[in-house]
């Protein structure tokens, strides 16, 4: 089916169409499709590496995020998603756009012609990239200097946590460009600035800077972009020193209170309390 989609039978396809995949990725494959990934202690650090194209983004990379996600080492408590050069990301390769597409895989065009399930299968892959970033039992923060746009906007908020860099320039384009955001972005940007601000941000397209970001909650810490590894660093580190199996729990609570109630919650509370009490007194 997906291989309609991206045209061929090439590597960067291969790895694209075929979701049960979870080999380990390699350096050079990664290297071949503008990624690195790097493991240090608890730390996963994956480096958005085509600076040349603004860390432009393709279904290739999308389909790498997903598989780096599925084989994160158990060590790894933090993933931090940077990107090289003056700009996080200037979303979605442009060349998607054109009537050739992307060599290995397709265009959008390629994609219209789709039928319904394929087309939502592969729409549904690319997602798979970003969702893996909320899970509990890790913290993922996106390191965002310059431009993030589209889809790098998108990925910036599919993150629990961003610091950013005094140059940042939020912008979610896809409205302007004739598309919505379908990389999983409008319910994190909706839950952090409400929907009235979503709305304003999306269909006007304007950029959002470093002030605003802060003062809106898209982002928690705003640095000089030279300072910007170093503010990351810190938060990691700090993350760390909390109790690795009582993070995750809380991570948990956190993320479901905004669809419980109260007494909900406090249930939630008590059973993730007992689990902690259990696992630490139990034996004394
Ligand atoms: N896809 C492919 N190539 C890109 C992209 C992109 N999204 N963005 C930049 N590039 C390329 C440029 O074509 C240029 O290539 P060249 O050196 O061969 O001319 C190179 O990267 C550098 O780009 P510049 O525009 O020269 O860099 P600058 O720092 O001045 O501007 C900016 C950066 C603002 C990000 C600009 O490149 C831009 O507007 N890019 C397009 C953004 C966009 O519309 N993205 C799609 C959003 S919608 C979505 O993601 C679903």
């Amino acid at each position: 089916m997906a291989e309609a989609a991206f045209g061929g039978s090439g590597k960067q396809a291969q790895a694209v169409s075929d979701p049960s995949d979870t080999e380990t990725i390699s350096a050079a494959e990664l290297a071949e499709i503008g990624l690195r990934f790097e493991v240090g202690g608890e730390i996963a650090t994956i480096t958005l590496d085509r600076p040349d194209r603004r860390n432009a983004q393709t279904f290739a990379t999308w389909s790498a995020l997903a598989r780096i996600g599925e084989n994160l080492p158990d060590q790894v408590r933090v993933v931090v998603i940077r990107g090289e050069g003056p700009s996080f990301s200037a979303g979605i390769d442009l060349r998607m756009f054109t009537a050739d597409g992307i060599p290995g895989q397709g265009s959008f065009a390629s994609y219209a012609g789709l039928d319904d399930t394929a087309l939502e299968r592969s729409i549904a892959e690319a997602q798979r990239g970003f969702l893996w970033l909320r899970r509990p039992d890790i913290v993922s923060i996106a390191a965002v200097q310059g431009h993030a746009i589209g889809a790098g906007f998108q990925l910036a908020l599919a993150c629990d946590l961003r610091v950013v860099g005094d140059d940042v320039k939020f912008c979610m384009k896809e409205p302007a460009l004739g598309l919505v955001p379908d990389l999983t972005g409008t319910k994190p940007l909706v839950e952090l600035v409400g929907v009235p601000r979503a709305i304003e941000i999306c269909l006007t397209a304007r950029t959002v800077g470093a002030a605003e970001a802060l003062q809106l909650g898209l982002a928690e810490i705003a640095v000089p972009p030279g300072e910007l590894a170093q503010a990351v660093a810190d938060l990691a580190a700090a993350l760390l020193g909390t109790d690795r199996n009582a993070a995750a729990a809380t991570k948990r609570l956190l993320q479901g209170a905004a669809t419980r109630t109260l007494e909900e919650q406090a249930a939630a509370e008590r059973a993730e309390q007992a689990v902690r009490l259990r696992t630490l007194f139990a034996s004394s």
